[in-house]
């Protein structure tokens, strides 16, 4: 009989979810736990996903339970520390929340301690495994509409929170190409935070990818703005998609392109911890996005076009709000949830 892996879910509020319905669907894993600084979330989650055991400290869980596979669903700032942590207490793989972190520090460290150690890191942007969007990928492979390919991606709900999908998106359809400079454009004149990390109110740039590519990538520039369709262009034609569509219009026509059934996200992780290929969403695939919207900010500081290698570890969103490089007047908000913001001001004060 195959081995049966114990997963444990850290941050029992919204996303964890999702997290909970791929171990419950999945007959291979089974979760023992979770926990939460928040007794009333973690008990609500726990009751509803018919969870046994229950902790308010993560490393007390840890400890104990020393889970298969850790899902880190907790506030931006705090996944690279529990992805070390998860790490560290022996787990063989770990599905951790995007954005990667506020930074690209901890990002860096989470990813180095995760291949140092034989752990299996993924980040969950999820959207790999819409149909639509691998159908343009296998597109752009085929040369359907020739080489290289741009992109206008126009979407909002912040440049953390959404740009880290849309970056990844883009260069899951491209083969993850590297990048080679960014351009980059915030404007924050509200004191906004998003789950607790500082949050721009306008995003605008430009990323350029190895072999010519390029994305151009609009965030929040219209407020409630969200995409619905998106279109990418070729010299030789356009592919037009969402999630769960394609349609390629070329030299020979239009063509909408049959859906194919994919892979799930969990199976996908449990064939890499049995020794098959990497996950689409290996943490060192997922930190390029990271690292290119840190660019987008140091581009946004310093006024300048980023060019790679880029390596720095501080968040210069973070530094240019220090410095008093943007207004950023009144109460500070959050957008999402406002105990994420009390919970980080806190984190802000005692590091
Ligand atoms: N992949 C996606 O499509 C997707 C969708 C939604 C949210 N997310 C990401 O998931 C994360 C959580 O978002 P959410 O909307 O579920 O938030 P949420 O507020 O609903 O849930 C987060 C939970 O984490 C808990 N928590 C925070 N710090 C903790 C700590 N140190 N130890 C234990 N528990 C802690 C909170 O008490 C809360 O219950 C965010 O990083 C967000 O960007 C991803």
């Amino acid at each position: 009989m195959a081995e049966t892996h114990r997963a444990a879910i850290i941050g029992t509020g919204g996303i964890a979810n999702t997290h909970a319905g791929y171990y419950k669907s999945d007959e291979r894993t089974e979760i023992v736990a979770g926990a939460d600084i928040n007794e009333e979330h973690l008990t609500e989650f726990c009751d509803k996903h018919e969870i046994p055991d229950r902790y308010l400290d993560y490393e007390e869980m840890l400890e104990e339970q020393q889970p298969d596979i850790v899902s880190v669903c907790t506030w931006n700032g705090t996944h690279p520390e529990i992805t070390i942590s998860a790490a560290q207490a022996g787990a063989k793989a770990i599905i951790s929340e995007k954005p990667m972190g506020e930074d690209l520090g901890g990002p860096m460290d989470a990813v180095t301690e995760c291949e140092r150690r034989g752990v299996k890191l993924v980040v969950h942007h999820q959207t790999r495994f819409r149909p639509g969007l691998c159908a343009v990928r296998e597109l752009i492979a085929e040369g359907a509409i020739g080489a290289p390919v741009s992109m206008h991606y126009n979407t909002g709900g912040g440049l953390l929170n959404i740009g880290s999908h849309s970056i990844d998106n883009y260069r899951w359809m491209l083969g993850d190409p590297a990048w080679s400079a960014v351009v980059g454009w915030i404007q924050r004149d509200t004191n906004r935070f998003e789950r607790g990390s500082y949050c721009e109110e306008k995003t605008h740039a430009l990323i350029e990818f190895d072999g010519g590519s390029e994305m151009i990538l609009s965030i929040d520039m219209v407020d409630g703005q969200k995409a619905k369709e998106f279109t990418i262009n070729g010299p030789e034609g356009i592919i037009k998609f969402d999630r769960e569509w394609a349609t390629v219009i070329n030299a020979e026509g239009a063509q909408e392109i049959e859906m194919k059934p994919q892979p799930t996200y969990l199976g996908e992780l449990i064939e890499w911890m049995e020794g098959g290929p990497e996950h689409r969403n290996a943490g060192r695939i997922a930190l390029v996005s990271q690292q290119i919207m840190m660019a987008i900010y140091e581009s946004a500081r310093s006024r300048r076009r980023v060019e790679m290698p880029y390596d720095k570890r501080e968040c210069p969103l973070e530094e240019m709000i220090e410095q008093g490089m943007l207004p950023s007047g009144g109460e500070p908000y959050d957008t999402r949830h406002e105990d994420a913001l009390a919970y980080a001001e806190m984190r802000r004060r005692n590091p």
